[in-house]
């Protein structure tokens, strides 16, 4: 494994040593930022993965990662030039949907960590003989669930997952569970819509109900 690649892997490792779920968000409007980055803080979620699928996305990684507390990722990255804005805006980490050898060659170039996507063994023997253990299970439920899950640790004993994709608060449990999986992911504890309403009460109230996994 290179420098590079060890370096990312530690970080990732760090930011993830005592937060089990990851909250995706998907943002439209720049002014919501500090109320939702503060909310999620409020039950111990200071690192978060904002997705880049709005026309906002950018600033509001750059304003949520000026906000000093928080650890920010950058999700949906699918090109290398998603990867060179994420890390202008301040993002700490990204994750994609699935793998290009460009994506990852750029990521590792930059020392930037990145939660890989992947669906098939195939996929996963393309980001491990890369240097990539810690990899986005994507979409998870779709592809099998737990039972895909425990049946990739006999191949794969080094890999981690961050599965993602069909979870909430009543499947999440049966997911962190299991011994390869370093946390989960998902857009269920502030749901888009919900930002977009501003619904901070509601928002407060599943983060809670998600309380015993943080
Ligand atoms: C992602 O961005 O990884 C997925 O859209 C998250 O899936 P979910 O909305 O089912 O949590």
């Amino acid at each position: 494994m290179s420098n590079n690649l060890e370096k990312m892997d530690s970080n990732l490792r760090q930011y993830f040593s005592s937060q089990k779920l990851l909250p995706i968000l998907t943002v439209d409007e720049k002014e919501v930022c500090e109320d939702l980055a503060n909310l999620l803080c409020e039950s111990g979620l200071n690192t978060f993965e904002v997705t880049l699928r709005t026309q906002v996305s950018l600033e509001v990684i750059s304003k949520m990662s000026s906000l000093g507390n928080f650890v920010v990722g950058a999700g949906t990255l699918i090109s290398p030039s998603d990867v060179s804005s994420a890390i202008k805006a301040g993002a700490k980490f990204g994750v994609s949907p699935g793998i290009t050898p460009e994506l990852l060659d750029e990521c590792e170039k930059h020392s930037f960590p990145l939660i890989p996507g992947v669906s098939t063994a195939s996929e996963i023997m393309n980001a491990y003989l890369r240097g990539f253990k810690i990899l986005k299970l994507f979409p998870a439920d779709v592809l099998g669930g737990a039972k895909m899950l425990k049946a990739l640790a006999g191949p794969f004993p080094e890999c981690e997952f961050f599965p993602t994709g069909g979870i909430n608060q009543s499947n999440a449990n049966e997911y962190l569970n299991l011994t390869n999986v370093i946390g989960v992911a998902g857009s269920w504890m502030a749901p888009r819509e919900l930002i977009k309403e501003r619904d901070w009460s509601k928002i407060r109230k599943i983060v809670k109900m998600s309380d015993w996994k943080i």
